[in-house]
């Protein structure tokens, strides 16, 4: 039990009267960052309606986040609650793996994305750890991306690594640019611990022009053709995750960032 809790029941069992005053809002009992991460409603909009709606796919193809939000969004990005997100969904992900029978031919695959589902951009979005998110632009983040110095996202490095141990081939497949990015997405990737893989697929510049989903569906279509089963599909997008091929199950890291179109 929290120490926190001992002076409450005090208050609460000496003076029941005056405990509702007195008391703090009882979610601060869970840690410091809670309160802005629990249920919080700023002006006319709930913000975690809005988060569940953004990850359920429901509300589609927004720009930024809504301005009332931008805080509560810092404050979930930064605080306890994405990591903790992101670790169950690994969890899962690994339940489902593991109780899987691979052929043990060398096609057994696996997919993931590589920006926000490998690597994470929240630096660049947070530059400082303020809690308000610094606005996209495309120069100032690819230079970001051109340091190689973007952390893991939470918990995948250990699922990887599991996977690795399971028998399955990583295949890595990102809309980065195979021109400009290869070298230091490599070089970030193995820093943070993905050290090896069976393929790091990355955007061709004759393939610009596709959208997303395409651009993904493309890339497993190959892989399929291979002859590769794709067991296992993880991304932050719900464009990494529709489309053909899009594996036996497919896992949704949380991602209030940004929607990519
Ligand atoms: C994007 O960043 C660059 C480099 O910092 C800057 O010159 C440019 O004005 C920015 N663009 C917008 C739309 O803010
Ligand atoms: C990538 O790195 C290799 C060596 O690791 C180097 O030979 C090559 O020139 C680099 N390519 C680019 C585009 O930076
Ligand atoms: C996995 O998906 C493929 C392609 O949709 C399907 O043929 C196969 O039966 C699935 N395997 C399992 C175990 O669900």
């Amino acid at each position: 039990m929290n120490f926190l809790v001992l002076p409450l029941l005090f208050l609460l069992a000496t003076s029941t009267a005056t405990a509702s005053r007195l008391l703090p809002n009882p979610i601060h009992l869970f840690g410091p960052d809670s309160a802005s991460e629990g249920h919080h409603v700023a002006g006319s909009l709930d913000c975690l309606s809005w988060r569940l709606a953004v990850e359920m796919n429901n509300l589609r193809n927004w720009d930024t986040i809504p301005e009332e939000c931008d805080i509560y969004v810092g404050h979930y990005m930064l605080g306890h609650q994405y990591p903790s997100d992101c670790k169950l969904v690994a969890d899962v992900a690994y339940d489902y793996a593991k109780g899987l029978e691979l052929t043990g031919d060398g096609k057994d695959a696996w997919i993931f994305d590589v920006d926000d589902t490998c690597l994470s951009n929240a630096p660049y979005y947070y530059v400082d750890n303020t809690y308000k998110a610094k606005a996209y632009n495309k120069t100032e983040f690819v230079e970001w991306e051109l340091k190689g110095e973007a952390p893991a996202v939470p918990g995948i490095v250990d699922l990887y690594d599991k996977l690795l141990e399971l028998g399955f081939k990583i295949i890595f497949i990102t809309g980065k640019s195979e021109t400009t990015l290869r070298n230091i997405t490599e070089y970030n990737m193995k820093n943070v611990g993905f050290h090896t893989w069976e393929k790091l697929i990355l955007r061709e510049t004759s393939e610009a022009s596709l959208d997303k989903v395409e651009y993904k569906s493309k890339k497993r279509g190959e892989i399929v053709a291979d002859g590769y089963r794709i067991w296992g599909n993880m991304g932050d997008q719900w464009s990494d995750l529709l489309g053909d091929n899009p594996g036996n199950r497919t896992f949704k890291l949380p991602m209030p960032m940004f929607y990519l179109k």
